[in-house]
């Protein structure tokens, strides 16, 4: 089975709460599709299958994009650890002049694929670890990305890099533990209701930083 067809086979048609207008390939629960994920690589202990879930990071940001098109419109735009793309699709839909998605998980880009193409939007793959790549975008998108020590270490002086270069870093952060407290400014915020069994808990408020140098 090819990884897309395996992404259609564990997940079914879902609208996230906070953006009903845009349908993704979900999973309800995380336990089986991370059984299966297991089975499918053959491979036990891997990182969770982000790409089945539309975590609150990426609803703030696509709420935000679709209820203010100008923020991306006519801009390059990259969403960076798309998981399934809801980010990147809402900066499509929005109008920007193109879209990537940067993932280091394979099965996240096949799931970013088949959304966007369920929603009539083009998303481009960024090839390989974009992490330490030069400026090429006007916007790039983070949402949920703080959630572990190492990640956040390996990320964050890249994305200042970034907006010291002059790109727009839009950091979606639902309360995660290693988000900086220095050089953040706050943009917006959104209360998204969430999945007990992912997050313990009925809602999440979502924080949208800017990111600075
Ligand atoms: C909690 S999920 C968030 C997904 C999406 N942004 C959202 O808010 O729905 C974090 C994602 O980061 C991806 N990731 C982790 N390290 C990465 C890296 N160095 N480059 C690109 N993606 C990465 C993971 O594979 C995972 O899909």
């Amino acid at each position: 089975m090819n990884p897309e067809a395996f992404v259609l086979a564990q997940t079914a048609i879902a609208r996230p709460a906070l953006v009903p207008e845009v349908p993704l390939y979900l999973a309800t629960e995380v336990t089986p599709i991370w059984q299966a994920t297991e089975d499918w690589l053959g491979e036990q202990g891997i990182e969770p299958p982000f790409w089945a879930f539309a975590w609150p990071g990426s609803q703030a940001l696509a709420r935000w994009i679709l209820d203010t098109p100008s923020r991306v419109a006519g801009r390059r735009v990259l969403d960076f650890a798309a998981g399934g793309g809801l980010a990147a699709i809402a900066a499509a839909r929005a109008g920007a002049a193109s879209v990537e998605a940067a993932e280091i998980d394979p099965l996240a880009h096949a799931a970013t694929r088949l959304n966007a193409r369920l929603n009539g939007v083009t998303v481009l793959e960024a090839p390989g670890d974009v992490v330490g790549s030069a400026k090429r975008w006007d916007t790039v998108l983070a949402g949920d990305v703080c959630y572990e020590a190492p990640m956040t270490q390996h990320i964050m002086p890249w994305l200042r890099r970034l907006a010291a270069s002059g790109a727009e870093v839009i950091l979606a952060d639902p309360g995660r533990a290693y988000v900086p407290r220095e050089g953040m400014e706050p943009l917006a915020r959104f209360q998204v209701p969430v999945a007990r069994e992912l997050e313990d808990r009925e809602e999440r408020e979502v924080i949208l930083y800017r990111v600075t140098a």
